[in-house]
């Protein structure tokens, strides 16, 4: 599919929940938020076949996301079957890692490509204070069985808050010197509770890689995603930066999303888009359900206005919007 602004959309985001096992500080309110009721909320079935309508228009990379995507049952199942989708290339997850040690076997045997896991401190402390819970021993030990048993790629993301974990930024470069992994530094963006905490722009963070280390441009990672990756003289990994804010990327952007509720989100800033779930249940044709995702998706917003947010802007946390 080629939207309004010529931009090939090829990626599709699906959010599978808005439930999450974690409470970060900058994603959550304490007391968590109002969750979606459970028949609100698209079935596999559903999801499924939006997804299979999305290959026909040329989607071939799926991500599943959440909330944490792990905390929902039959993911495994799911992921299998969305794997046997002609068309589709690439089936990969974002996750906290809560749970990955517990599903990394079955999420491999089911097809799983890659996985992305969040990662905000590699201080317990921190972590516990970020998170408002505890498991960072877990998701590493999830991150290394992930490798151990061979998968593909396994990035991390990290968002830099400057209140928190600003001083954090060197811990993760050491990290890919030390085991194979990327990582990416996403600047936080004023969504939901992100609008509460100070951004540090990655100039900044690459500013201070800089004073320490030599980064070497290299762009051998795998993924259709916006960053831009370095390596230093001695990583196994490397280093990636998302910069949405400082250096916007929206002219390339490849992707779509579906919120758990079954909209079709044609971008992470702006409400655009339409109701997927309502037509599903309104039992439409195979050939309608194209034609509406088609003729949506040529209407995808040319730019996030983050700066200059107006009454069309999302104000929902990341955990309901999927990242
Ligand atoms: P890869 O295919 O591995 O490159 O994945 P990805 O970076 O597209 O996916 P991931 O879920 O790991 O994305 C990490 C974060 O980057 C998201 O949660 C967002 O915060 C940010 N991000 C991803 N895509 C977009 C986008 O299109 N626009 C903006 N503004 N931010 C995005
Ligand atoms: N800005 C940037 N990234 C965010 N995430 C959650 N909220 C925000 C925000 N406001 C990130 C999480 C996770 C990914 C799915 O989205 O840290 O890595
Ligand atoms: Fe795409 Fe919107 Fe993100 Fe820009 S803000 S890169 S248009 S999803």
């Amino acid at each position: 599919m080629v939207d309004n602004a010529g931009r090939k959309i090829e990626y599709l985001r699906v959010s599978i929940t808005d439930r999450c096992n974690l409470r970060c500080v900058y994603c959550m309110p304490k007391d968590g938020i109002e969750l979606i009721k459970h028949d609100e909320i698209l079935t596999f079935e559903e999801l499924y076949r939006i997804i299979k309508a999305s290959s026909n228009l040329g989607i071939s990379k799926i991500r599943i996301t959440g909330g944490e995507p792990l905390a929902r049952k039959g993911i495994i199942e799911f992921i299998r079957n969305i794997k046997n989708i002609e068309g589709i290339e690439e089936v990969s997850l974002t996750t906290n890692g809560i749970l990955l040690e517990e599903y990394i076997d079955e999420l491999l045997k089911a097809g799983l490509d890659r996985i992305n896991v969040s990662i905000d401190s590699l201080n317990e402390e921190l972590y516990n204070k970020i998170t408002r819970n505890k498991g960072l021993d877990k998701v590493l030990r999830g991150i290394k069985i992930a490798l151990d048993k061979g998968i593909k790629r396994v990035k991390i993301n990290t968002v830099i808050v400057k209140e928190i974990n600003n001083g954090e930024i060197m811990d993760f470069v050491e990290l890919v010197e030390k085991i194979p992994v990327d990582v990416r530094f996403i600047e936080l963006m004023p969504i939901g509770e992100g609008k509460k905490y100070t951004q540090v722009s990655n100039d900044e963070i690459k500013k201070l890689i800089l004073k320490n280390r030599k980064l070497i441009p290299f762009s051998n990672v795998k993924g259709s995603g916006p960053a831009n990756y370095f390596k230093t003289e001695s990583s196994k990994g490397s280093i990636g930066f998302i910069s949405p804010i400082s250096h916007e990327f929206c002219n390339q952007c490849n992707r779509v999303r579906v919120t758990p509720e079954g909209f079709l989100k044609l971008c992470l800033h702006w409400n655009d888009g339409v109701d997927l779930k309502k037509h599903l249940r309104n039992k439409v044709s195979d050939e309608q359900l194209n034609n509406i995702i088609y003729k949506a998706v040529k209407q995808k917003p040319y730019r996030h206005e983050f700066k200059s947010q107006n009454k069309n802007s999302d104000c929902r946390n990341m955990s309901q919007i999927g990242g």
